[in-house]
């Protein structure tokens, strides 16, 4: 890409990655054809589709619509193929659900991003917990439980996402009351059980850090809408103060971005709602802002890469902590390659400003850091050739096209190299 255009115009966000991802985990709970929408275009939900194929189940997906319908079988299989377990995360969101259902559930360890070591303790004993044996057998998550699983109270030591939303699909088929206490509250997880409700699942305190389950029987398939996608409208929402631009985010959830959105206004940005999004707009360089990332509602650290960059580009000196995973910052390697001035210490970075950014070539080491990496690429001088965008293409649908929208100079070579 060519550094040097603002960002102009409108763009819309899908579902989001990680709310659907959990949505057809959880399909596995109801046999019968689960219906969801405003599913992304992106390569994680295909990757999960292929998952829930190999357990027997039917995947048709209308890619151009964002639908995709599950079919779930009344016997699932119990073993998820390891070589597509470990391409993704959140597969391991079937662990919850394969135990609820079939008594015993053999997940590989999971892989996804390298931004941690993301261990799986919070989710292993809450399992056991509701009256699972799990082990780890030969790099394999192995549950199994004879009967029902039982209802139990559980105070997660860390509010973790992928945990509360296992326990939380475990709970809904458990007999008896499960309390999940310290349980994360991300609007993805209020997605997980509106959709749970919808199925039949009766569940107090769906976005809030205590949730109680009282178990049910069965539950049945249902049509589901996916939460729009906070992290790609808050991509854009960066996008746009960073470059000076004018970017209208339809399907943008404001109130899901709240500390994001006061933070880009401490930052120079203008943030307006609109009919169905909202409109952020900004006018020369952006003022220095510290961000600190905690579990919602706290600043996401999904949106920590952005952030850096933005930093990289604005005036003052800034400081960044990041609180939830420990090895986010490998890709402030990638970034000071195209000139932005960075020091990291322990869980800190300091983000010096410098006159320009530089363009050069560089590596996507995840997902969020990819998108970080073009947007930096956009403020800098001359051309910069961002490679592995295969990681960019798990979380953000259509990002080139998006951006050419917008007015970027920006195209995708073959063989997943992005230059411009
Ligand atoms: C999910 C999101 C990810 C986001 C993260 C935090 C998906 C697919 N991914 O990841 O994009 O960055 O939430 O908002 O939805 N931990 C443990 N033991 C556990 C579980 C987690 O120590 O059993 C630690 C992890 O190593 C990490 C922290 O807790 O340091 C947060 O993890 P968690 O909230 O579970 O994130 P994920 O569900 O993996």
């Amino acid at each position: 890409m060519t550094g040097g255009t603002r960002l102009v115009g409108e763009v819309a966000v899908p579902g989001a990655k990680n709310s659907v991802l959990k949505l057809m985990a959880a399909s596995l709970l109801a046999p019968g054809r689960t219906t969801l929408d405003a599913v992304p275009d992106i390569l994680d939900v295909s990757v999960m589709a292929d998952v829930l194929r190999g357990l027997g189940a039917g995947a048709e997906r209308d890619r151009a619509g964002g639908r995709i319908v599950i079919d779930i079988p009344e016997v699932v299989d119990a073993t998820a193929d390891a070589e597509l377990v470990r391409r993704i995360r959140a597969s391991v969101a079937i662990l919850g659900p394969l135990v609820a259902r079939r008594g015993e559930a053999r997940v590989a360890l999971p892989g996804g991003d390298a931004i941690g070591s993301r261990a799986l303790d919070i989710h292993m004993n809450g399992l056991t917990k509701l009256g699972a044996v799990v082990d780890v057998e030969a790099g394999v998550l192995v549950a199994r439980c004879s009967g029902r699983l039982q209802g139990a109270s559980i105070w997660l030591d860390f509010p973790s996402v992928g945990a509360t939303e296992n326990l939380l699909m475990a709970g809904a088929l458990a007999k008896g009351t499960t309390v999940i206490d310290n349980a994360a509250q991300e609007p993805e997880i209020a997605d997980l059980c509106a959709l749970l409700t919808a199925m039949g699942a009766r569940i107090d305190g769906a976005g809030t850090s205590t949730l109680v389950i009282e178990g049910v029987e069965g539950l049945r398939p249902v049509l589901h809408r996916t939460v729009p996608d906070r992290i790609v409208a808050g991509t854009w929402a960066i996008g746009a103060l960073m470059t000076g631009g004018d970017v209208t985010i339809r399907h943008g959830r404001a109130e899901h971005l709240g500390i994001v959105l006061e933070k880009l206004v401490g930052a120079g940005a203008v943030v307006e709602l609109v009919e169905d999004g909202f409109r952020v707009s900004a006018d020369g360089r952006p003022r220095s802002i510290d961000v600190v990332t905690l579990p919602y509602p706290g600043f996401p650290t999904d949106l920590l890469p952005q952030v850096i960059a933005l930093e990289a580009v604005s005036e003052g000196i800034s400081l960044i902590t990041e609180n939830v995973f420990d090895s986010r910052f490998v890709f402030c390697r990638e970034l000071h390659a195209l000139g932005a001035d960075l020091r990291t210490d322990g869980h800190h970075v300091v983000v010096r400003p410098t006159p320009r950014l530089t363009g050069a070539s560089v590596l996507a080491s995840d997902v969020r850091a990819g998108a970080a990496l073009v947007l930096a690429g956009l403020m800098a001088e001359g051309t910069t050739v961002v490679r592995d965008v295969h990681h960019i293409d798990r979380g953000y649908a259509h990002f080139v096209e998006n951006l050419t929208a917008l007015g970027a100079e920006i195209r995708r070579e073959p063989s997943s190299v992005a230059a411009a």
